[in-house]
């Protein structure tokens, strides 16, 4: 195989063991007739993984998990003690969700590490594929869970704690999964990373619109997170008066037209979803007693996050009228610039490579996020149809996901080699 080494990776890249890996990991929780239901610390997501871990043995690649239950996988023969070299993403999804939004990252990583062995390329400091775990925080919150332990940003004890909507918590659900991993051995939590790298859809119409195969994120947008909890009385929806009432759904619906307002934003850079809206007891013929709903708000500005996310709690309070509130922030990551050399790295790869790109700003948020925070990282960014993501709907065209995986394959093998330097 003549070019150069990215040349040479990237071309060992095969479109069609790509495509049948996503076809049969698509098929662990998938749903009919599209979209994806995995989520983290679940069987399937636990099938998904045992089903990379086959894909890593059959490449004499050992897999570890750290005890939040993000995964790595290494060469088994190679024990350099340098920092390796991380790319990967996450498995797990949204409850109705699509079998692309971080599932390609790390099918593109594996795919990568295939390709860089057919190449017989050098790796001059350790490779090693990660799947971050609980990216989503859709049923255990908050999102990218195992990435923020990981980078020492939430205490191991509080992602562990973390009850899902049926009270089984994150620490119970990894101990009752963990022996479908049984050949998978175990590793302490965090080690230094020489640089990580992570593929993924853009979740966004930005690249579609413009016809552009190819993103090098250059920021990921801040996001901050608040649960709600309003509590009233629960009572007889035919004979309690109007004026006994504490009915803890018109403070919360109060609440959240106020918050509403707070967020408008005519320039429609101010993204704010209350997602989750959990009426107690729920019965139709009794007062609401206690209502929680969760917020999502995310900015590029810092200043932005700062002054509207600190209005929260003043905004719902003031509206409790004779509930009780509890406002908690569950979330606050800052708005995060990814890295330039890397980024370089990134771009230089699809030049090589003759694939269009352009410079993006992530408006969902990544595990590269965490990474950045403790090692040199970038993201490198594929489009999807109508930027819809978080969806069933949620879908990438074969070739994208193609070009997108001989980019990180050729930036990865660059990297690699640069290592050497
Ligand atoms: O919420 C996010 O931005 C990510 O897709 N989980
Ligand atoms: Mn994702
Ligand atoms: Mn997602």
């Amino acid at each position: 195989m003549t070019g150069t080494i990215v040349e040479r990776v990237a071309a060992a890249v095969d479109a069609d063991r790509l495509s049948r890996r996503h076809e049969a990991l698509a098929a662990i929780g998938g749903l009919q007739p599209s979209g994806l239901s995995r989520e983290a610390y679940t069987e399937a997501d636990f099938e998904a993984r045992r089903l990379v871990v086959s894909w890593a043995e059959a490449r004499g690649y050992l897999a570890f998990i750290d005890p939040i239950g993000n995964m790595f996988f290494r060469r088994a023969d190679d024990d350099r003690p340098e920092p390796p070299l991380v790319i990967g993403s996450h498995i797990d999804s949204q409850p109705a969700g699509g079998p692309y939004d971080g599932q390609f990252g790390v099918l593109a990583a594996w795919e990568t590490v295939e390709a860089l062995e057919d190449a017989g390329a050098e790796m001059r400091v350790p490779l090693e594929v990660a799947i971050w775990a609980n990216e989503e925080g859709s049923r255990f919150q908050p999102t990218t869970m195992g990435s923020a332990v990981f980078a020492g940003r939430l205490p191991l004890e509080e992602a562990l704690g973390s009850r899902d909507t049926q009270g089984r918590t994150v620490g119970q659900e990894l101990s009752r999964l963990r022996p479908a991993l049984s050949g998978v051995a175990d590793r302490p939590l965090g080690f230094p990373i020489a640089a990580f790298l992570e593929a993924h859809i853009e979740q966004g119409p930005i690249l579609e619109r413009h016809g552009t195969p190819i993103g090098v994120v250059t920021s990921i947008q801040g996001l901050r997170w608040f649960t709600v909890e309003v509590t009233g009385s629960t009572g007889h929806a035919g004979t309690t008066p109007v004026a006994d009432r504490r009915d803890a759904f018109v403070a919360a619906t109060e609440m959240a037209a106020a918050l509403r307002e707070l967020m408008d934003d005519p320039g429609d850079t101010v993204r704010f979803t209350i997602g989750r809206f959990e009426v107690r007891p729920n019965a139709p013929n009794t007062i609401p007693g206690s209502v929680l709903f969760t917020i999502d708000f995310r900015h590029p500005d810092q200043e932005v996050l700062r002054r509207l996310g600190d209005q929260v709690e003043p905004i719902c309070r003031a509206r409790a009228g004779g509930c009780e509130v509890v406002v908690r922030e569950t979330l606050d990551a800052p708005p995060t610039a990814l890295d330039p050399a890397i980024s370089r790295a990134i771009s230089q790869a699809a030049t090589a490579l003759g694939i269009a790109q352009e410079e993006i700003t992530s408006g969902a948020t990544h595990d590269a996020k965490y990474l950045a925070m403790v090692c040199p990282t970038g993201m490198v960014f594929v489009p999807c149809r109508n930027g819809i993501s978080h969806s069933v709907l949620e879908h990438v065209e074969p070739e994208q996901m193609t070009l997108g995986t001989r980019v990180l394959a050729g930036a990865t093998a660059r990297l690699l080699t640069d290592a050497q330097r």
